[in-house]
């Protein structure tokens, strides 16, 4: 399952008005997947790329065994422009198949689970199946789905996967908030 457009989540803290320009745009510099556990990940891939100054995500997951619990841990940091003060946005716990069921009872993880689905060539739902690649293709999203006014800067995403009360693998993500015309080769750092 793949939940990380879970840092797009600040949302949750701004609620978002739509169809209005966006003077920003989301740079996701990179992803790192640490703490593997290949007891229960045969693979789990995922890169991000830049094509018209947008960020496009693609994962891959093969289970080598059923799944049918996942535990999410995620939490964003970020810090303003020119600040070295870090804002801990959010930091929050949940029941992953619960989340990918019950999508449409939320709004905001409602999006994020239709626009998974739009990407993906199975369906992501609990119990994720031993030896199918859940893949993620060409997934990006779209400034329209945040709000209206969203501060420039820095932020860094955990997301942790947990089964069984064992810590399955951490993703991390960093990335820039940047004015809408600015090429992402020369972000601020
Ligand atoms: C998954 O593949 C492995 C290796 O091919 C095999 O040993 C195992 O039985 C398969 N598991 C399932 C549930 O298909
Ligand atoms: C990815 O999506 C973009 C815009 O939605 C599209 O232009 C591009 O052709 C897609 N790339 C692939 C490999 O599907
Ligand atoms: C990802 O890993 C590389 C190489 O270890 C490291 O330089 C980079 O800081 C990491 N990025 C994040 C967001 O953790
Ligand atoms: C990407 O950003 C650069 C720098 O502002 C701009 O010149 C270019 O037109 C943008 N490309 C697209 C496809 O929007």
């Amino acid at each position: 399952m793949n939940f990380l457009l879970l840092f797009f989540s600040a949302t949750l803290i701004f609620n978002s008005m739509r169809c209005e320009e966006r003077n920003f745009r989301v740079y996701i510099k990179e992803v790192n997947i640490t703490h593997l556990d290949t007891d229960l990940y045969e693979k789990f891939e995922c890169k991000v790329y830049q094509v018209d100054n947008r960020t496009y995500m693609d994962s891959v997951h093969i289970f080598k065994r059923t799944v049918d619990d996942i535990t999410v841990h995620a939490a964003l940091d970020f810090w303003k422009l020119n600040s070295k003060q870090k804002m801990k946005l959010y930091d929050v716990q949940f029941n992953g198949c619960y989340i990918l069921e019950n999508a449409n009872k939320n709004r905001l993880f409602n999006m994020y689970v239709q626009n998974l689905k739009k990407h993906s060539n199975v369906k992501f739902k609990c119990p994720f199946r031993a030896n199918v690649s859940y893949e993620v293709k060409n997934l990006t999203m779209s400034e329209q789905d945040f709000p209206s006014f969203v501060p420039l800067g820095k932020f860094r995403s955990l997301i942790e996967y947990c089964t069984n009360q064992k810590l399955r693998a951490r993703v991390i993500a960093s990335g820039q908030i940047l004015p809408h015309s600015t090429d992402p080769l020369k972000v601020l750092e």
